[in-house]
């Protein structure tokens, strides 16, 4: 059987990190084998893009441009390393997947929804996670929590309204395709929202 595709969405500061170790408790604790990955990276040419995407630059990135790097690292994500699991049986937990394309590049940036349809056909043809756990929080809580951790990287440096825009994205998103999401409220202490991500889990396995 085919493995399941979970994916971990969120604006920055979300607790992303720490909610993804919890997942691999939940999944090891049943027995199931799995592989953890991000994007954009998860591959060697992927963690290179990643770089490119993250890092501060002299002269500001074209949309279109940051756009095809984040599908670009995509389609060898899916090739190398996502495909050839999830066709194997084994799991695949991923930390954001397309759902962050159409929240920064589409509602972000203001990029065309269509456009990144039409590229998310392209590279990722049918394939849709089966569940994505989306983090939710205020986005100046998550952005005062990056402070914590030292130099923000070239995305944690857009402005607040950004960010506003970037959540309001995902809700879109979520509104699109109700059914795969699960929205957990990240501004709660950990305790409650990794019991949250647990209740979550143990759904999805009872419908699996
Ligand atoms: P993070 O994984 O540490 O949160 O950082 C990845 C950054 O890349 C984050 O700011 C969101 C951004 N990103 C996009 O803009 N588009 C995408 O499709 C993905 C996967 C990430």
């Amino acid at each position: 059987m085919r493995g399941k595709f979970i994916t971990v969405e969120g604006t920055e500061g979300v607790g992303k990190s720490t909610n993804i170790s919890c997942i691999e408790q939940w999944l090891s604790s049943k027995g199931i084998e799995f592989i953890t990955s991000r994007e954009p990276g998860g591959t060697e040419l992927g963690e290179e893009i990643r770089g490119l995407l993250l890092g501060h630059r002299s002269t500001p990135v074209d949309d279109m441009a940051e756009l095809l790097l984040v599908f670009s690292a995509r389609a060898q994500h899916l090739s190398e390393k996502i495909l050839p699991a999830l066709n194997k049986g084994i799991w695949v937990l991923c930390d954001r997947f397309t759902d962050a394309t159409f929240a920064y590049q589409g509602s972000g940036r203001g990029l065309d929804t269509g456009l990144i349809n039409t590229l998310a056909e392209m590279v990722q043809k049918q394939l849709q996670p089966d569940l994505t756990l989306m983090l939710d929080i205020d986005p100046e809580i998550g952005l005062a929590r990056v402070d914590g951790r030292g130099e923000r990287d070239r995305f944690e440096s857009q402005e607040i309204a950004f960010f506003e825009r970037v959540r309001q994205g995902y809700r879109k998103q979520i509104a699109r395709q109700p059914a795969r999401f699960r929205v957990i409220d990240a501004s709660q202490t950990q305790k409650q929202v990794a019991q949250d991500v647990r209740m979550a889990l143990d759904e999805f396995a009872a419908r699996c």
